[in-house]
């Protein structure tokens, strides 16, 4: 969810304002994709290397995603949406904020209609370093590694590789996100940024995978 500050620059505001204008794309971006039958949606909302941004903005943002989930996780239970998060929970989350996410979890946990799941301090390299401690710590033989030993061991082993991978703001990246998952999905990207982003722009992005020709490698 790329695109905020830059939104908010654009318009002579102050970055936070950005990351306040991307509730509503989140929101109408998840009921699109509910509407629309994705099972599965995973958004990037705080990255490993997010810390490095200073101290403010860090600790709107926790307050921001704490915000947001007392807001609005009533409304995703009752349209039976599951609310999770993957990332690493270490001392840098405030307690408070990972008490919310472990309410959160507990109260959507049966839902079945689709699975949001929020990419929180999460960075793809810290997910791939945590299942090799994971998997090295079980004493597992080197010989018995193998993709589906690895891919048990990270954080949603429920979690299907994704189908696409949308990035907004015109940037060309995937700034570490899903590494191990992202190997064979589609990449879209597109200029709008993140507050601007609609439920059109997610059916546009879903249209152009359509498209796509999908090998894995085969012919
Ligand atoms: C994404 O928007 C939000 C987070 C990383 C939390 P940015 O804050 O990165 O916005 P730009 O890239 O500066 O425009
Ligand atoms: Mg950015």
């Amino acid at each position: 969810m790329d695109g905020n500050g830059r939104w908010a620059q654009l318009r002579g505001l102050p970055r936070t304002e950005g990351h306040s204008a991307g509730e509503e794309a989140l929101m109408d971006t998840i009921w699109g994709a509910l509407d629309a039958g994705v099972k599965w949606l995973t958004v990037y909302a705080f990255s490993t290397e997010n810390w490095r941004r200073p101290v403010d903005e860090v600790r709107y943002l926790m307050n921001f995603n704490e915000r947001i989930l007392l807001n609005r996780r009533d409304e995703m239970n009752e349209r039976n949406v599951k609310l999770q998060f993957i990332g690493r929970r270490d001392w840098r989350v405030p307690r408070r904020l990972i008490r919310r996410i472990e309410e959160t979890e507990a109260l959507t946990g049966a839902n079945t209609a689709m699975t949001v799941s929020v990419a929180f301090n999460y960075g793809g390299r810290a997910e791939i370093i945590d299942a090799v401690r994971a998997i090295v710590a079980s004493g597992v033989k080197a010989e018995k590694i193998d993709e589906k030993l690895i891919a048990k061991h990270l954080y949603d082993p429920s979690m299907p590789e994704p189908e696409l991978m949308v990035r907004t703001s015109g940037e060309y990246r995937t700034s570490n996100f899903l590494m191990w998952e992202l190997a064979y999905s589609e990449l879209v990207f597109t200029d709008v940024l993140w507050p601007d982003f609609r439920r059109e722009n997610l059916y546009d992005a879903i249209h152009e995978y359509q498209m796509r020709e999908r090998r894995f490698g085969g012919l």
